[in-house]
């Protein structure tokens, strides 16, 4: 019977258990054993008890629960070779030649890595003792296939990643909450919300509560940008709004990459136009709680894809990514994706800016 492993990677993102279930639920549905790698890649490094079978039971009440019941981690010895030397001997003890692994860009080039070096790997272990040739023998080729878990929305070849749209659902929910209170007052309030490399967030949060001004990490604003904000808000004001809402993404810079803080935009909010301004951090409220549907059903539907892949995967094929686009899910060489993405083409804001901005210019042009 073949063995398929399981592991989360990276930060955790809602929707990361429903993956997990629909993986061991496939797999075993498929006549294979399921097996659950706990902490990421730490668990793979240290094996033993992390690395467990998993039944159809284990899985049962997973789909709704936020975070990664199976842990995740940011793991610097698997970036190393003796931490990936130690991952391979445990996957061969187990009998694991085929791993599916959820989590961000970095956590999947991880995983291709280590499966190009996987025959390597494995010659390795058996010049230094620590295994015997019979037992690499029937596993010579490492199949892996990506499921990618993100709250940020920032790989390319995919038109959400596990996790986005929860994440954005709880951003909107805290921005409403923020309105009424601002409403209030009269205030205005700079929200910053997560994405450091990718505005997708702050952008969609931006379109879908309505925000005055949004800054994110793709587009830094033209030098004069206070000037600008402050026009568009003034205006904004003049209309009779009694709120004003600024979006900041974490990684948010301006044209020559000095970081655009909410402490900064506070200041010139209040000194220039003499707004009484709060800021609220979001911080881990985005990341946490429990995935919304549109999370369940993807991770749901690409965890199926996943196993598929798994099964028909040649000792030629490239480690595919499991992507959606246009509301249908399929296979990306996952290298591709990775590459593109750290190229610099995940500024998925970047595509959708403009439609934004008209949207906003438009509004408030009627
Ligand atoms: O990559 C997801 C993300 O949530 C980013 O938006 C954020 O910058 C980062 O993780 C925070 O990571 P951590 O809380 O794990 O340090």
């Amino acid at each position: 019977k073949k063995r398929i492993g399981v592991m989360t990677s990276g930060g955790d993102a809602p929707g990361m258990n429903a993956a997990v279930r629909a993986v061991v639920r496939m797999t075993i549905a498929r006549g294979c054993e399921s097996y659950a790698i706990y902490e990421g890649y730490t668990g793979l490094v240290k094996g033993g008890n992390f690395i467990r079978k998993m039944s159809w039971e284990d899985v049962r009440g997973w789909l709704s629960e936020g975070g990664t019941l199976i842990g995740t981690a940011r793991c610097k010895e698997f970036r190393e070779r003796p931490g990936r030397l130690a991952g391979a001997k445990n996957l061969i003890l187990n009998g694991i030649d085929a791993l599916i692994i959820c989590g961000g860009d970095g956590s999947l080039t991880g995983a291709d890595i280590f499966r190009r070096e996987w025959p390597n790997l494995l010659e390795e272990l058996v010049k230094t003792g620590e295994l015997q040739r019979e037992q690499i023998e029937p596993y010579m080729h490492l199949n892996i296939a990506g499921l990618v878990g993100s709250i940020d929305n920032d790989m390319t070849g995919t038109d959400a990643t596990i996790g986005c749209y929860s994440s954005l659902t709880r951003i909107c929910q805290a921005v409403d909450y923020i309105d009424a209170t601002a409403y209030s007052h009269s205030r205005a309030f700079v929200v910053e919300v997560m994405g450091r490399h990718c505005g997708w967030l702050a952008l969609m949060a931006g379109v879908s509560t309505g925000a005055d001004f949004v800054f994110l990490p793709e587009k830094p604003p033209a030098s004069d940008w206070e000037d600008d904000m402050c026009a568009i808000i003034s205006k904004h004001r003049g209309m009779g709004k009694r709120k004003t809402i600024v979006i900041v993404a974490e990684g948010a810079t301006d044209a020559d990459l000095n970081p655009i803080t909410a402490s900064y935009v506070k200041d010139v909010l209040s000194g220039k136009l003499h707004l009484d301004t709060r800021i609220t951090t979001l911080g881990h409220v985005q990341r946490g709680g429990t995935a919304c549907a549109y999370d369940r059903m993807l991770a749901t539907l690409q965890g199926v894809e996943a196993v598929d892949a798994i099964l028909e995967a040649t000792p030629e094929t490239p480690s595919p990514v499991i992507v959606v686009n246009e509301n249908k899910i399929s296979r990306k060489p996952l290298m591709e994706a990775v590459e593109q993405t750290q190229a610099g083409a995940a500024c998925i804001a970047r595509k959708d800016f403009e439609g934004a901005m008209k949207l906003r210019d438009r509004e408030f042009e009627e």
